[in-house]
């Protein structure tokens, strides 16, 4: 054999042998290297307490969004779509695909003083996403624990976080308060960053989303998760901070908290523009897959000191009623085979990590156990979905569980001694109101749809947005127990949630054994469900001991004597 005829048959063993060990490689990680070049690019928003009212697409003319409306209009606008409803549960669920009944995470939200975190057992979508390839970045809010380092962001798969590791900040000084404690909470990693003093938490998380956005090579595909602050309430101090200069923009609006709302909202609003925008002039549009969505129902009328609206759906944030549950939002992409619809597929927000992942060209199998379902094909192509219940929450803490079966949901117990039962306002249809399509048209995101070959019309957007709202008897509304007297603390309610998605017939006496299904439904459940994890507080969290700040006070063993005295 010529010496050349060697080197080639070297080069050829080489060559077969990389190969199968990439593709043995691979294989362990569950993807097939077909698409590695050309995974798209995922970017997922996430609002903060936002309600189901609180954006143009449902039928309030209120507030104006008109970004998030272009972004609904040219995509999928999920209207039976669930989240959780309260914070912590929402995001651990996005993070692992399962339901938090079955992490432990399913009771209220996690404290910055509690000595605890999402189990880092858990495997979580950055790190499934980071193994396909991607570059993964979260900007913006966390909730997931921080007591230790370990179950922190940049130790849980993303490559970078600036933001906030507890449930709230101020959006101007960037302290949280969670009495008596109070510290401030924003880093960079695990640095605090108290030189971003003053500014604005949705400008610098908008900023630091394009910046990253500009600065990414498109060789890689990014998993940007943009966690805003808003339009969560911020410290008692300043329950509602927004410029001045946005907020008077809304002076037609007489309530004042609500006018703050606004002001807090159109800069969100105003953020995804600038997302959009980046995405487009970075090329980035063209492969992309875009969710915008809130964590859970708004904190209507006061509650968690906010001015959010759900109406005409029944309760607020921490309520198993449609508007403590039923989520604002949708997908974009232009993988979508059939964009331009209302879904009324059922999906819940343990279907995004599956979903996601097989929008990326992962193999769903290779998840394992988890409670989320694929839901990719059936949106993309509008099929039925696999998704035909969703486990609302079962927490025999606070006594209550709700559960959607098909047409039917069961709401058993309620939060709040059920307080916050009733239907909230503002509606956001009075007379003077006006929506303007070509608002949305010629909104930021508009434009970069529209360079991106979206074509959006007057009529394709009033046509949507019909579809898009639910109508109720308003009749009944705001008469506290509804018709058929339903009192959930005494006995389990029905509803019949296709025909009365606001929940005001109760139907338990007249279908008991659609009643009873559902109810075992929730009790088998719950012979699998994972203790609440929740602790109390650790007095060493206290921020004055960490030079005014949340910290992961849980890696230092000794703390000097103060915490004693
Ligand atoms: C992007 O990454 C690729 C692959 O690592 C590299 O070849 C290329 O030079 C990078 N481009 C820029 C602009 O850094
Ligand atoms: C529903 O699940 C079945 C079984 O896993 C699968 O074959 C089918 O493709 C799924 N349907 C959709 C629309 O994803
Ligand atoms: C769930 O099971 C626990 C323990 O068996 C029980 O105490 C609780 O009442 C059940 N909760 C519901 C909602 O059925």
């Amino acid at each position: 054999m010529s010496p050349t005829l060697q080197l080639l048959k070297m080069e050829f063993w080489l060559a077969v042998t990389v190969v199968f060990i990439i593709e043995g490689w691979q294989q362990c990680n569950g993807f097939r290297s077909t698409h590695q070049h050309h995974r798209p690019h995922i970017v997922f928003i996430m609002a903060d307490d936002l309600g189901w009212n609180d954006i143009g697409f449902h039928g309030s003319n209120q507030i104006p969004t008109p970004n998030i409306d272009a972004l609904a209009y040219s995509g999928i606008i999920l209207n039976q779509y669930y989240v959780t409803a309260i914070c912590t549960p929402s995001r651990s669920a996005l993070m692992t695909g399962k339901h938090p009944v079955h992490t432990g995470m399913q009771h209220t939200v996690l404290f910055g003083a509690e000595p605890r975190g999402l189990p880092l057992t858990e495997k979580l979508l950055p790190e499934y996403l980071k193994e396909l390839g991607y570059a993964t970045h979260i900007v913006g809010k966390w909730h997931l624990g921080s007591y230790r380092k370990e179950f922190t962001p940049t130790y849980r798969g993303f490559d970078s976080h600036l933001g906030y590791w507890t449930g709230h900040h101020d959006y101007n000084d960037h302290t949280a308060v969670e009495s008596p404690y109070w510290g401030l909470d924003m880093r960079r990693g695990l640095e605090p960053a108290w030189d971003l003093h003053g500014q604005y938490s949705t400008d610098i998380f908008t900023k630091e989303a394009v910046r990253l956005i500009r600065t990414h090579n498109t060789s890689k595909p990014l998993f940007l998760y943009l966690a805003h602050a808003a339009v969560h309430s911020g410290n008692p101090y300043n329950p509602l901070p927004a410029p001045d200069e946005v907020v008077a923009k809304f002076s037609a609006i007489t309530d004042y908290n609500r006018r703050r709302f606004a002001g807090v909202l159109h800069k969100l609003d105003e953020s995804v523009g600038k997302v959009m925008g980046a995405l487009h002039e970075a090329g980035m549009l063209q492969n992309c897959v875009i969710v915008f969505t809130t964590d859970n129902g708004g904190p209507a009328a006061g509650f968690n000191i906010n001015a959010a609206s759900n109406w005409p759906l029944r309760g607020v944030k921490n309520t198993l009623w449609e508007g403590g549950v039923r989520g604002a939002g949708l997908l974009w992409s232009p993988l979508i085979a059939r964009p331009g619809r209302v879904s009324t597929q059922l999906f819940h927000i343990t279907d995004w990590l599956p979903t996601l992942y097989a929008a990326a060209g992962g193999d769903v199998g290779y998840l394992g156990e988890i409670d989320g379902i694929n839901a990719w094909r059936a949106l993309s192509e509008d099929l039925p979905s696999n998704r035909t219940s969703v486990l609302h929450n079962i927490d025999d803490i606070y006594g209550n569980a709700a559960l959607t079966m098909g047409d039917w949901k069961i709401v058993k117990g309620s939060t709040y001694s059920g307080a916050w039962d009733g239907w909230y306002g503002p509606s956001g249809r009075g007379e003077s109101l006006v929506y303007e399509p070509y608002q949305v048209m010629t909104s930021q995101a508009g434009r970069a749809l529209a360079r991106a070959g979206t074509t959006l019309t007057p009529s394709i957007i009033q046509t949507l947005r019909n579809q898009a709202e639910v109508i109720c008897d308003s009749a009944s509304l705001y008469t506290h127990a509804g018709r058929n007297g339903c009192k959930p603390l005494t006995a389990p309610c029905l509803f019949n949630i296709r025909n009365d998605p606001c929940e005001q017939t109760n139907l338990a006496d007249v279908y008991p054994e659609i009643l009873q299904l559902l109810e075992m439904s929730i009790n088998e459940i719950n012979a699998t469900v994972v203790p609440p994890s929740n602790l109390a507080w650790d007095p060493r969290a206290d921020p004055r001991f960490w030079d005014h700040t949340w910290t992961n006070f849980g890696d230092y063993s000794i703390l000097n004597n103060a915490v004693s005295r």
